[in-house]
């Protein structure tokens, strides 16, 4: 903007002071009570219509504050000298018009016990004077072109009149802190408007100025009151499209948006759908800034109610172009002790256009979705913003054209990345193969992920033995367990980012049956089964009966595994089924079922099996046991 030059307000060097017919004693005795370049510590001027002096003082610290003021006259009463009391507590006097000359020169200063506090100051009383406020406004005119040029209209100060003063204005947006300085001083008298440059349409500005006195440079009048103004209303120039209009349609409506104009301006929108020929425009006055898009929309075009003749409107295809016609390799990451995230893209086939790039955190509301819009040939962009770390921003890069709009595909960015805070919930799974055990795990939800996953840990610990942990793939989510051991067992997984290893998730506990211990117990068993055997050979029982005591005798499992002769056919496949003795430390049986006993096999083919390699194997045979007799018809029962 022209005249932004921000002028510091630092106070003007003093005039030099003429202190001709000062007494070279008064200098003496003058102590070193300021560092050269501050404000004089006393100032007079003539305040308003009456004209009396007000003499004020800035406090004097250690010096105390002086006790009489004295005023010489240089012009009209020479040496003559009037002595004012200051009230006690008080840094000013008013001294009376009466008590004073017209157009007279004086030389001020103050003294407290008689000694002089500052040097004298010269106060010249036919100029200096502080003069009234100027009044700015109510009319402001603007320009009827670009750029914008706003002329204020005001009134200089009514006090002192008939005197040529200086004045000076500044203007900023309505809001802003900083007022920029018009360039150049506006003298009262020929009276000249004030013209403000380059100004932004629909923007609310203020604008105030003060006077002085031609010949008093450092003298200046009061502010005025502030002028408010606004300029005429424009359509939006930045409009976009909330929502996945280009993906696929439901959950939130899409919603043509457009940014609001600047603080403290109210201005009211016209907007038109169109396809083809075509054209709508819903509802008349839309208040500002969005309206859902009807989906049999091509286009979109917004414009400002009372706009000048000269502001176009806005236009946004809102044709969604061929998937794969967007940017693409899409990277978001931090800045470097900023909270700012960058953005990087790729063009999309064709030629250079415009991008938006828009952005919200996961699970905010519409209302907080934010864009950005890049002039072509810009491949990446610094998102303004205070982005949280560890939290996910939704971020999309679309090429905009006249011919439509072509989205890269969503991506999940972070300013920084953090571990998780949560671990994933497992569950099991039926045993593949039976026995041994599967589990699955859930995913970490994206807010407690906190960064995108590298890997998962899944960890075992068995007993009293030390967990024992292993990385699986992030894109892995349910796994096999061949390798645990028997007993009590309990598993849990983590997640990790880039940033590191989450929390464990909740842990799943198994009991692994130990299916070595039921052969330990075999001993005592055979004990009791050879007993039995025995019983039965002495015919104390007929076989079949015999067999029915086993049943009742020995548990069932026992009795499964008890080898029986009718069952001792190895080779059949119904014997595979049965979980085999494994050496301790072996693969674990899981819950081993309890298996329906294998059908009986026919007696024709148990005979011929009767003394097979298998039985031999884990029984001793009646004949080892000194049972003699002929093959036992009984087990063909
Ligand atoms: C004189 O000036 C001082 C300091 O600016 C101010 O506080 C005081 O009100 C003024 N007195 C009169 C009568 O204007
Ligand atoms: C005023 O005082 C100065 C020095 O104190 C002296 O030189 C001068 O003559 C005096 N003027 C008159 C008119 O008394
Ligand atoms: C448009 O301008 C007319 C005339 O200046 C005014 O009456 C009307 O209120 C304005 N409309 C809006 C929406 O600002
Ligand atoms: C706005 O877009 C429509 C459809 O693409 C087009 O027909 C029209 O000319 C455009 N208007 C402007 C002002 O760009
Ligand atoms: C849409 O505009 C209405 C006011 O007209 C406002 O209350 C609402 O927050 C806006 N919605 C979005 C998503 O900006
Ligand atoms: C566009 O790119 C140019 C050059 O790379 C850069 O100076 C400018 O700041 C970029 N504009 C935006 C809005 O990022
Ligand atoms: C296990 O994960 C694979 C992919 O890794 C999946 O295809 C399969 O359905 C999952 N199995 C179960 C039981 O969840």
């Amino acid at each position: 903007m022209r005249g932004a030059r921000v002028a510091p307000f630092w106070p003007r060097p003093l005039p030099r002071l003429r202190l001709l017919l000062l007494s070279p004693l008064l200098f003496a005795l003058f102590p070193p009570t300021r560092p050269q370049g501050s404000p004089a510590p006393l100032q007079c001027y003539g305040v308003g219509p009456l004209g009396n002096l007000n003499c004020s003082w800035e406090p004097l610290g250690d010096l105390g504050a002086p006790s009489t003021l004295h005023l010489q006259s240089q012009k009209y009463h020479s040496n003559k000298t009037q002595t004012v009391a200051v009230p006690a507590g008080q840094s000013w006097v008013a001294i009376p018009r009466e008590r004073l000359t017209v157009f007279d020169k004086l030389l001020v200063w103050g003294t407290k016990a008689g000694q002089p506090l500052w040097p004298p100051v010269f106060v010249n009383l036919e100029t200096r004077m502080k003069p009234n406020t100027p009044q700015l406004g109510p009319d402001v005119d603007f320009s009827e072109d670009d750029p914008l040029e706003a002329t204020i209209h005001w009134a200089p100060p009514t006090w002192p009149s008939h005197k040529v003063m200086i004045c000076e204005f500044y203007y900023r947006r309505c809001q802003e802190v900083t007022w920029t300085p018009l360039e150049s001083e506006v003298k009262t008298m020929p009276l000249a408007p004030v013209e403000v440059q380059d100004l932004e349409l629909a923007t609310a500005y203020e604008a105030r100025g003060r006077c002085r006195m031609e010949n008093e440079e450092d003298l200046w009048g009061e502010w005025s009151p502030i002028l408010s103004f606004q300029t005429p209303p424009s359509a939006p120039k930045d409009v976009w499209v909330s929502g996945n209009l280009c993906g696929t349609r439901g959950g939130q409506e899409p919603l043509l948006l457009w940014k609001a104009p600047g603080p403290c301006v109210q201005v009211s929108y016209r907007v038109w759908f169109g396809a083809g020929e075509q054209e709508v425009s819903p509802e008349g006055v839309v208040p500002c800034c969005n309206l859902s898009i009807p989906t049999w929309a091509e286009w979109a075009r917004v414009s400002a109610i009372n706009a000048t003749s000269w502001d176009p409107l806005t236009n946004l295809s809102l044709v969604c172009l061929a998937p794969g016609s967007g940017p693409h390799g899409v990277e978001v990451s931090g800045i470097a002790g900023g909270t700012e995230m960058l953005v990087t893209w790729q063009q999309g086939p064709g030629e250079s256009q415009e991008h938006v790039v828009d952005w919200a955190r996961d699970g905010d509301p519409l209302e907080e979705f934010n864009w950005i819009r890049l002039p072509p040939g810009n491949l990446s962009v610094v998102l303004p913003g205070n982005f949280e770390a560890g939290v996910p921003y939704r971020i999309t890069v679309t090429a905009v054209s006249a011919w439509g709009l072509a989205p890269a595909p969503p991506v999940w960015g972070f300013r920084e990345e953090l571990a998780p805070l949560a671990g994933p919930a497992l569950w099991r799974l039926q045993d593949v193969p039976p026995g041994t055990p599967a589990i699955a795990w859930g995913e970490v939800p994206r807010h407690q992920l906190r960064g995108h996953l590298t890997h998962y840990t899944l960890c075992a610990q068995s007993g009293t033995r030390p967990a024992a942990c292993k990385d699986v793939s992030g894109s892995i989510r349910n796994v096999t367990l061949p390798d645990l051991h028997w007993g009590p067992c309990e598993l849990w997984v983590m997640a990790s980012t880039m940033a590191g290893q989450g929390p464990p998730g909740p842990s799943l506990r198994l009991h692994l049956p130990d299916n070595t211990l039921r052969w330990k117990v075999l001993p005592g068993v055979l004990f009791l089964w050879g007993l039995l055997l025995i019983g039965c050979g002495l015919g104390l029982a007929t076989p079949g009966r015999c067999r029915h005591l086993w049943h009742k005798v020995l548990p069932l499992w026992v009795w499964e595994k008890v080898p029986d002769p009718a069952r001792s056919n190895s080779g059949q496949p119904h014997m595979e089924e049965v979980p085999q003795a494994q050496p301790i430390g072996d693969l674990p049986i899981l819950e081993v079922e309890e298996m329906e006993p294998p059908p009986v096999s026919e007696p024709s083919q148990a005979s011929t099996l009767l003394d097979s390699g298998y039985e031999k194997h884990f029984l001793p045979t009646p004949e080892e046991l000194g049972l003699l007799g002929p093959p036992r018809p009984q087990v063909l029962a």
